[in-house]
């Protein structure tokens, strides 16, 4: 059973005139309970806009959210208040997200004032103390300033102020792309771990590709405000059927030594801005892949095989010569390049 659907959402965000920036371009998909779907994409491609619908951090235009059998957008706001405790989010800078004035047991603790008001002050410390302990913190830093703690402690600050209200499910937002590499992991595990224990469901939001077939059962991926491909890790990443996931893959694998490439697939000119009106396939202006009728007929999203959409009307793609050493793909293999390149 999906925790959560996301049917046919839509966001455009205008600034003071002109045409609207496009962000969400009716997306679809939904998440089972205890699982972890990966959002992956270039910068821009609307990836945090879908974690924020689908929290109502912000209104979408059109669409459906529906989480536990509710429908999000419908909520009155004392219903909104109450399903916020068991939605939450973990961003990606800690220490922006943390205000520096607060004590650790403060921050850890706020959203505990908003949801749980009768709790006395004691059994309010005492939740504090046991979720530091959960996320591997020591209880007493709750008297430290977010200031005084490590990227890594950081984090955990925030992952410990997300679960405090015992949520179901959360939007992990980029959670471990400010952090050096050997934190990342322990991250990683920590939010793996949690998983299990308190049967949680991740959107996990990320560029990195090493991180994403570690972390996640499912992968999506967006351009341009549409999900271009979705389907298992084993799928997307081993067997990409989409021109844009191909080359995104191909981007971030060629720098590694250890990884043989002979695919050449690579996407010409820039992103096209998100406030023009594409016609046809948006890739089409720079997919290596197009034929003419891409330049017209809109790409819609289709099954390959079960459980395996994908958007490119030429699809299936002929295979790609990527050779990965399959033991590397774990976060627990050598080092990954740390430098970020872009499809
Ligand atoms: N509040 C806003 N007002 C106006 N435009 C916005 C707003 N939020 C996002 N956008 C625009 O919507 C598009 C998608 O942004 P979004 O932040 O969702 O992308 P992203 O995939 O998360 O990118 P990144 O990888 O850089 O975090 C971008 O063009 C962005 O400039
Ligand atoms: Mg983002």
């Amino acid at each position: 059973m999906p925790i959560v659907q996301v049917r046919n959402v839509s966001k455009t965000f205008y600034r003071d005139r002109g045409p609207g920036v496009r962000a969400v371009n009716d997306v679809s998909f939904s998440i089972e309970e205890g699982e972890t779907l990966a959002l992956i994409g270039e910068s821009g491609s609307g990836k945090s806009t879908v974690g924020r619908l689908m929290l109502r951090l912000i209104e979408a235009d059109d669409g459906e959210i529906v989480f536990d059998g509710h429908d999000v957008r419908r909520r009155s706001p004392e219903e909104l208040r109450r399903l916020r405790a068991t939605m939450q989010v973990v961003f990606q800078e800690p220490y922006e997200s943390l205000n520096p004035r607060m004590s650790i047991g403060a921050i850890v603790g706020e959203p505990l004032e908003i949801h749980e008001r009768g709790l006395s002050g004691r059994q309010r410390a005492a939740r504090v103390a046991e979720m530091l302990d959960e996320v591997g913190l020591d209880p007493a830093l709750a008297g430290r300033r977010p200031g005084a703690l490590s990227g890594g402690q950081q984090q955990r600050v925030g992952i410990a102020r997300a679960l405090i209200t015992r949520p179901r499910f959360i939007v992990l937002d980029e959670p471990t792309s400010s952090l050096d590499l050997s934190v990342q992991g322990q991250i990683l595990r920590l939010l793996q771990d949690l998983q299990k224990r308190l049967k949680l469901t991740y959107l996990y939001i990320s560029h990195d590709l090493s991180t994403v077939s570690y972390i996640a059962h499912r992968v999506a991926v967006m351009y341009l405000g549409q999900i271009r491909e979705i389907g298992s890790v084993d799928d997307v990443v081993n067997r990409p059927q989409d021109p844009y996931t191909r080359a995104l893959l191909n981007a971030f694998l060629s720098p590694d030594p250890t990884v043989r490439t002979r695919d050449t697939y690579r996407l010409s000119g820039e992103i096209p801005s998100p406030t023009q009106v594409q016609r046809g396939c948006f890739l089409y202006s720079r997919c290596p892949s197009r034929i003419e009728p891409c330049a017209s007929t809109p790409a819609d999203l289709r099954q390959l095989d079960p459980g395996h959409e994908v958007r490119c009307i030429r699809a299936p793609l002929s295979q790609p010569l990527v050779t990965v050493n399959p033991e590397l793909r774990t976060f627990g293999g050598p080092p990954r390049p740390t430098q970020k390149q872009q499809a």
